[in-house]
């Protein structure tokens, strides 16, 4: 697509050209429709040409409507731009991309964007809000849900990957649409919409690299954030929309802003009234009007005072006029058919992300893979056992609960009779306890219990901010209740977020971690509880012990004084009048260990990895771009199993701080048992590069090099980079 674009901006150009003013307007315009129909509002401003996009109008019939009298009966037949929140699937689902992120499998996720599209696309849909690329060290934040992580990297490839999974079908593209411009992860307090302070040198080391892989992967639209960045709202960011992503960037593609951001722009206390608001996003170079009704109601006005230029109008649409070119929008029109096989092909693909993307977190005597043929009575309980809606997980908007399958649907066909279910709570957040004596009864008589807690989908995403991220309701309760009884018990949570589980995992023998799993998050999981196949998930997101700790992620600064267990006190242990300087001054919380209940990049499988030999196979030669590393790794375990195998690199002295460890790498490998391999890296030169304050620098010394199975890995080597 993005191939297309230098001769789509000269038939844009002309096309420009024999517009008139209300016309040119019209393209910034995008409105919301109605789900199924074109009302007779909406086709007046259609047929007038003051329209150049919708979104939420889904069924086909109302879309081919809408093109119709756009091709048919507006000035100029130009089709519009149809948009939609297609961010984990269409009707089929897979994980949240949380838990996207946690299958560490690029090609996975850009199938599962691929599938999207088709879907998608049959509708008539050809524009998707998605990928989120927000870096968040916040789980308090709902919107975690919706990104990738706290990592760079791993958000970078992740989301490039679902930019091309979204766009590389001719048949079926859905233009992507990379969000939220930037640095919106890092609202403070994890309180969505709120004001992010972020340094240049964090924003671009952190939060603007994915963008800069997804723009590369072809992206050509793109989402400023609701956020105030440094006290400049992102909608009406200059620097950061001209400076960084046109001029610096050479951003070809339009943006659009967040739904009615330019109007929000009053409220963040930057624009006295729409027409302000107005032209500080012109200025900014917010090509379209996002449900605001700013554009189409206060350019003209704008351009009568001389206040704007209509050559910033011209360039403007230009940029939408030369993507909906790219797009093959002006294309005759392929039918829009429902094909089964795209179906099959979306469960297929749903099932391998939702088995990908489960962690196992525990497995205390492994207790996992259960025998469901040699078992007896199995009980299963918990409010998200059986909730083909709630494990879908947020923006879900079309998909159907229908295609969705609960774990207690898949145990049923494992286990018939065998299975006793019972929710015990109502929902997630339930407090009621009346359940739990039967609960103990089933537990009692049963040769292990499943149960299955966390978050309904409601509790995460877009402005469901948690400030207390255990279990809600009365779960912790439940937990309690049954694991006194000594049948082991596999504790399954679904959740839109990383939640605190230093007071579940005492009460669980085994821990799966399911973020959101989507549509087959039942067969996926009875699979693994099976060992039909062995977890495969890694964190992509560090769990905190408490609330306290947050932020909280692996690739932190070393401070001046790092925390080490000789230099750390534990509350508990101060003794009476402690003299000041007796408990060590050192980087860490009196009540909390300096490290998260689990790391990033941390996951079991149902075998034992060992790492060995360790060893730089060609390093850094004066002139030379990159070296090579090399680790061995036994399946020692009796099962075998897929290991993600991570390279981490830290610059040991810099110009500016530089984290402990950083993601350069991964590698999934599938080794049976008793088997060996070795791993091979090459790291390029460039990857070390970092912005210093100033510009994007490589600087020479020493590095610090991990290859281990998580971002606590201790076994490393040191090698020179040569000036
Ligand atoms: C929402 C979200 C954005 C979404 C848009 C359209 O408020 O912030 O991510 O794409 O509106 O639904």
């Amino acid at each position: 697509m993005k191939q297309r674009l230098a001769a789509a901006r000269e038939r844009a150009r002309a096309l420009l050209n024999s517009l008139s003013l209300a016309e040119k307007i019209g393209q910034m315009v995008q409105f919301s429709g109605e789900r199924d129909r074109l009302s007779a509002d909406l086709a007046a401003e259609i047929r007038a040409g003051r329209v150049g996009a919708v979104l939420n109008v889904v069924e086909p019939a109302a879309i081919e409507e809408i093109q119709r009298v756009a091709r048919d009966e507006s000035p100029h037949g130009i089709p519009l731009l149809i948009g939609r929140d297609v961010v984990h699937g269409f009707s089929i689902v897979g994980p949240i991309p949380l838990g996207q992120a946690a299958t560490f499998d690029e090609d996975l996720v850009r199938a599962g964007a691929r599938v999207a599209a088709a879907e998608a696309a049959e509708t008539g849909i050809n524009w998707t809000f998605a990928p989120m690329l927000d870096v968040c060290r916040d789980p308090r934040w709902g919107r975690i849900a919706e990104c990738f992580g706290e990592d760079v990297l791993l958000t970078s490839r992740m989301g490039a990957a679902m930019v091309r999974g979204f766009q590389e079908d001719p048949a079926t593209p859905l233009l992507s649409c990379p969000k939220h411009f930037a640095g919106y992860g890092a609202s403070e307090s994890g309180r969505d919409y709120n004001r992010t302070y972020i340094p240049e040198i964090e924003l671009r080391n952190v939060y603007l690299p994915p963008f800069m892989a997804a723009l590369e992967a072809g992206a050509l639209s793109l989402m400023p954030s609701f956020s105030d960045l440094n006290g400049v709202p992102a909608t009406a960011n200059r620097w950061l929309l001209r400076n960084v992503l046109r001029q610096e960037w050479n951003f070809q593609g339009f943006v659009v802003s967040d739904w009615a951001a330019i109007a929000q722009l009053i409220d963040h206390g930057v624009a006295g009234n729409l027409t302000e608001a107005t032209a500080l996003a012109l200025a900014a170079g917010i090509n379209m009007d996002m449900s605001s009704h700013a554009y189409c109601e206060h350019i003209s006005g704008l351009l009568e005072r001389g206040q704007i230029d209509v050559a910033v109008i011209d360039g403007l649409v230009e940029e939408i006029l030369a993507v909906k070119y790219a797009l093959g929008l002006f294309e005759p029109v392929r039918s829009t058919r429902k094909q089964h096989d795209t179906i099959n092909e979306s469960i297929r693909v749903a099932r391998a992300l939702a088995l990908q993307s489960v962690v196992l977190l525990k497995n205390e005597c492994n207790v996992l893979p259960i025998d469901f043929a040699e078992a007896g009575k199995v009980a299963l309980l918990g409010p998200l056992a059986d909730q083909p809606y709630e494990q879908l997980g947020t923006w879900v908007f079309d998909a159907d609960a229908d295609m969705s399958v609960s774990v207690r649907q898949a145990l049923c066909d494992r286990l018939g009779k065998r299975l006793l279910y019972a929710p015990v709570l109502a929902n997630s957040r339930d407090q009621n306890t009346d359940g739990f004596d039967a609960a103990r009864a089933l537990v009692a008589e049963s040769e292990f219990a499943i149960v299955v807690l966390g978050e309904e989908s409601i509790l995460s995403g877009e402005a469901h901010c948690r400030a207390d991220i255990t279990l809600p309701g009365a779960q912790q309760q439940l937990l309690e209740a049954i694991s006194r009884i000594g049948t082991p018990v596999v504790v399954i949570i679904m959740a839109g977020r990383p939640l605190l589980l230093q007071n579940v995992l005492p009460f669980a023998d085994a821990l799966l971690f399911s973020f959101h799993p989507g549509s087959m998050g039942g067969p996926a999981l009875a699979e693994l509880l099976a060992g039909d196949s062995s977890p495969s998930g890694r964190l992509p997101v560090s769990f905190p012990r408490v609330v306290g700790q947050i932020p909280i992620y692996y690739d932190q600064g070393n401070t001046g004084r790092p925390a080490t267990a000789s230099t750390m006190m534990a509350i508990d242990e101060i003794p009476p009048q402690a003299p000041q300087y007796s408990t060590g001054n050192t980087s860490y919380h009196l009540d909390q260990p300096p490290s998260p209940q689990f790391a990033f990049g941390f996951g079991l499988t149902y075998t034992r990895f060992v790492y060995e030999n360790l060893r730089i196979i060609r390093s850094f030669l004066p002139g030379s771009t990159s070296l090579e590393v090399a680790v061995d790794l036994l399946n020692a375990g009796d099962r075998s199993g897929i290991e993600v195998v991570q390279l981490y690199i830290r610059d040991l002295v810099a110009s500016v701080t530089r984290p402990v460890k950083q993601l350069k790498d991964w590698r999934r490998v599938a080794l049976a048992a008793g088997s060996r391999t070795t791993v091979r890296f090459v790291v390029e030169r460039e990857t070390l590069a970092f912005y210093n304050g100033v510009d994007w620098v490589v600087e020479p010394g020493e590095f610090e090099i991990w290859i281990g199975p998580d971002s606590q890995t201790t076994l490393s080597v040191i090698t020179e980079l040569p000036a």
